[in-house]
């Protein structure tokens, strides 16, 4: 072996050293957005989104107003004890707490580590009608160094995968998984955990089987892509669709089902070098959400852990009882507080129904 080959051995090896110390921190990172107990809290809708979700409960989407409200989810009392991380918007990144302290630094205070939502959004894939995938790629690398700088210390990217007639192409899958593995090696590269979230959309008449089948084969195209983007395994946290029933199917899968077809999903096209799975509740109901975690915690043990990272199913009990008014924030923290506690236990797949009520 030449000596300019020994000089490029070495200087791969200092490589694998950096990298190596550098994927301690993510991995540490990733851990402890999945703690035992805890799951993630996603309150990063784009503003159209968190428009829509005011409109809903007939408020006005003001800046103000999303971040009182959002400032209402982040100190509800005893969130840390079931919030691990919170994945905020970019303006909220940059937005103050009532009393001042910088969004993220409070959250970290609590202990609560903040993330930011870095895609631009999916967009209509030319070439394939009515599919689409997310872009954001362009200056990534930039952006992530300034949100670090700003306190995130991870990010989500979203993918969106639709199951319908001729759908996904072969091209969707490939194009979206190609995306967030690209996506995931500069987070790394710039010590920020990915979240990598491919999501198999709910709506359509298909049967859970379908859900299962075109669910695997997504994974399969993602992991295949994050391995060969060199994205470390132990540095990431996968959100996934449940495997579910399309959302028109009229024979809908229950409880059980849905938590059997999800794990043997999951098992079989997730390496257990993926230290957390945190799913995304993708308009389950908020109730339903929670009782197919619990189904799978209860099934435990899992190679991975088996947490949330819901937005919706987190939120719409607090909207609900929010209403936009000042002298209802208290309900709507109690409300959100109380959903956290429940997915709290659903980690340890100790949730029931009858809790509730309650
Ligand atoms: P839902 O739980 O409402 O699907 O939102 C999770 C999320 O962050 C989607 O990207």
């Amino acid at each position: 072996m030449g000596k300019g080959m020994n000089t490029l051995h070495a200087r791969d090896d200092q490589k694998g050293r950096n990298r190596r110390m550098t994927n301690a921190n993510l991995s540490e990172t990733a851990q402890a957005m999945v703690a035992p107990g805890k799951g993630i809290l996603a309150a990063d809708e784009s503003t159209p989104t968190i428009g829509k979700r005011f409109a809903g409960i007939g408020v006005e989407s003001t800046e103000p107003l999303r971040r009182d409200y959002r400032s209402m989810l982040f100190s509800a009392p005893s969130a840390e004890q079931y919030i691990g991380g919170v994945i905020l918007f970019e303006e909220t990144l940059r937005q103050s707490m009532p009393d001042g302290e910088p969004i993220p630094q409070y959250l970290a205070g609590r202990g609560m580590i903040p993330g930011i939502k870095v895609d631009k959004g999916a967009k209509p894939l030319a070439g394939c009608p009515g599919e689409k995938v997310t872009e954001g790629l362009d200056g990534l690398r930039e952006r992530l160094a300034e949100y670090r700088g700003l306190g995130a210390r991870f990010a989500k990217w979203r993918a969106v995968i639709a199951i319908g007639e001729g759908a996904p192409s072969d091209c969707c899958v490939h194009a979206n998984a190609h995306a967030l593995a690209r996506y995931a090696a500069l987070c790394q590269e710039g010590g920020l955990v990915p979240i990598v979230e491919p999501e198999v959309l709910m709506d359509g008449p298909h049967p859970i089987s379908r859900c299962e089948q075109v669910t695997g084969a997504v994974l399969d195209e993602v992991f295949d892509q994050l391995e060969r983007h060199r994205v470390e395994l132990e540095g990431i946290v996968l959100k996934p669709n449940m495997v579910v029933s399309g959302s028109e199917c009229p024979a809908q899968a229950g409880v059980e089902e849905v938590a059997e077809a999800t794990l043997r999903t999951l098992k079989a096209h997730v390496p257990a070098a993926v230290p957390g799975i945190a799913f995304l509740s993708g308009g389950q109901s908020a109730e339903d959400a929670t009782a197919h975690l619990s189904a799978m915690n209860a099934r435990a043990p899992h190679p991975w852990e088996v947490s949330f990272s819901y937005g919706r199913a987190l939120q719409a009990p607090a909207l609900a009882a929010w209403q936009g008014k000042t002298d209802q924030l208290v309900d709507a923290q109690r409300a959100f507080g109380e959903r956290a506690r429940l997915n709290g236990l659903a980690r340890t797949g100790d949730y029931r129904p009858e809790l509730e009520a309650a």
